[in-house]
């Protein structure tokens, strides 16, 4: 079986490429790096031959709605054209819990996850589409995301973390052995709010940033899962934070 992992370096891509080789799989990584573009399609059709499945967890800096949704829709149809031509039967894609619920807050880079998630579903390779909470290692990364000037502005709504880990397993086991065309969503055991979660991790770090609490925009559990879906087992690394 052969793996081409769109964003093969990145944070997913990286240990997710390790994951399969010691499981005998053969993997292509499709970065910048690897001299592989997905939006100019530089490298593409070379990289795809012989592809069984797509993995795809490309990721952009872009936050606005316009760069996001021009960066993930595009890179989705290019996959799929190229990936169709090259006999692809499967597009794994990892997108986040909560996005296209229709109430999660109209961030820019989340219409592009949505867009992502759509340009997946009607493309012509069939997919599945995993979707995790926010990753346990990336929250002192969304606390800085939620900075300004100085203070963190966090709102009293679900964060549900998970072991990034847990998800590389969910999507090795998805590029391997699971029918394409399913949903799956992953996320941690313990649900927190997210200005209770943020003010703990500071603390554990001797970070002083004051935490303002702010009401949220949308539903409180708009960004955790609202049905059937895989519970992680590692629990966040800092006891004693309130449970929501
Ligand atoms: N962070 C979270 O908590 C979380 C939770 C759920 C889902 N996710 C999703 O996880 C996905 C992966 O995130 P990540 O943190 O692993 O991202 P990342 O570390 O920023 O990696 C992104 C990868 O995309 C590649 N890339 C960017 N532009 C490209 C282009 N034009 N052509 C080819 N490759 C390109 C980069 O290649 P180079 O390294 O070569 O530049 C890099 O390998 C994202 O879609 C994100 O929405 C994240």
């Amino acid at each position: 079986m052969k793996v081409f992992i769109a964003g093969g370096r990145g944070r997913v891509g990286s240990p997710l490429a390790d994951k399969l080789e010691t499981r005998g799989i053969e993997v292509v990584s499709g970065g910048l790096d690897d001299g592989i573009d997905v939006i100019s399609g530089k490298g593409l059709a070379e990289a795809l031959v012989g592809v069984d499945t797509i993995v795809n967890v490309l990721n952009t800096p872009r936050f606005d709605a316009e760069g996001a949704i021009s960066f993930f829709e595009g890179a989705i149809n290019n996959l799929n054209a190229e990936g169709k031509r090259a006999g692809a039967r499967h597009h794994v894609l990892l997108s986040i819990v909560g996005v296209g619920q229709g109430d999660a807050s109209e961030i820019g880079y989340y219409l592009g996850k949505v867009a992502q998630e759509k340009a997946a579903r009607s493309g012509s390779i069939p997919a599945t589409i995993i979707r995790a909470t926010q990753f346990q290692s990336y929250i002192p990364i969304l606390i800085d995301q939620h900075t300004v000037d100085g203070k963190v502005f966090a709102p009293r709504s679900f964060i549900q973390p998970v072991e990034l880990d847990e998800v590389i397993e969910l999507l090795a086991e998805a590029a391997t052995t699971l029918k394409p065309g399913g949903e799956v969503e992953i996320a941690g055991p313990d649900r927190f709010y997210h200005d209770d979660l943020f003010r703990a991790t500071l603390a554990d770090r001797g970070d002083d940033r004051e935490v303002v609490t702010v009401n949220a925009e949308g539903a409180t559990d708009a960004m955790v899962p609202r049905g059937a879906h895989r519970v992680g087992t590692v629990r966040y690394p800092i006891s004693g934070i309130p449970l929501a």
